[in-house]
C-alpha cells in the first residue's frame, strides 16, 4: 500500500511526565526531515509539549493511559495529531479561550491551547466526554529560498 503522505509515522507511550520530552524531540526530529529553522523546530516541540501535556494532566488526571502521537509530512506541510482516551472535554471553545483553566489552583495558567495556536499555523480540537481527545495541528515550514540569511544554523533537535 502506498502512502498518500510523503512520510508518516505512530508513537504510542504511557502518560507518564517523562515521556512528555520524549514525544517532543521524536516529532522534532521527525520533522526535520524538511530542513526547518531552530525556531520553527522550537514551535513545533512547545506545540507537542503542550498538548502531550494536556493528555497527562487533564486527560487522564490521576490514572494512567496511553498517548498517541501521529505526524504526517506532505510535501512542507507537518501534521501532527495527539490523542488520548481520557475524561474528554466539555466544551471544546471555552477550552480555547486564554486563561480558561480547569486547574487554577494546581499553577496551570489556561495558556496551553493559546500557545499551540500561536505557534502552529492551524489547531483543530475534537474531543468527547468520557471518550477522549484528539488535537490536529498543522504547521508549514518555509522552504530554503524564501528563509532569512541568519536562519541558516545546524538544528539542534535533542532538546
Ligand atoms: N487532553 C485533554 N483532556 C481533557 N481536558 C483537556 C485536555 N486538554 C485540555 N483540556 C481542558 O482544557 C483546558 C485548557 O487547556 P490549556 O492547555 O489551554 O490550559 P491548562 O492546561 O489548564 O493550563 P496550561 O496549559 O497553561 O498549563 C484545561 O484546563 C482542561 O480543562
Ligand atoms: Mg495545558
Amino acid at each position: 500500500m502506498k502512502s498518500r503522505y510523503d512520510n508518516e509515522m505512530e508513537l504510542s507511550f504511557l502518560s507518564k511526565s517523562n515521556n512528555e520530552a520524549f514525544a517532543r524531540i521524536t516529532v522534532a526530529a521527525f520533522a526535520a526531515q524538511l530542513d526547518p529553522t531552530i525556531e520553527e523546530l522550537a514551535d513545533i516541540k512547545t506545540a507537542v509539549s503542550e498538548a502531550v501535556t494536556n493528555c497527562i494532566i487533564h486527560g487522564y488526571e490521576d490514572t494512567e493511559g496511553i498517548i498517541k502521537v501521529r505526524a504526517t509530512l506532505l510535501d512542507n506541510c507537518l501534521e501532527v495529531e495527539i490523542s488520548d482516551n481520557g475524561k474528554g472535554i466539555e466544551d471544546v471553545e471555552l477550552a480555547r479561550k486564554p486563561l480558561y483553566t480547569t486547574k487554577g489552583n494546581l499553577e496551570r495558567s489556561g495558556m496551553g491551547f493559546t500557545i499551540m495556536e500561536s505557534f502552529m499555523d492551524e489547531v483543530k480540537i475534537h474531543s468527547v466526554v468520557g471518550i477522549g481527545t484528539k488535537v490536529t495541528m498543522k504547521k508549514k515550514i518555509k522552504k530554503e529560498e524564501n528563509k532569512s540569511l541568519n536562519d541558516d544554523e545546524d538544528v539542534l533537535i535533542n532538546t
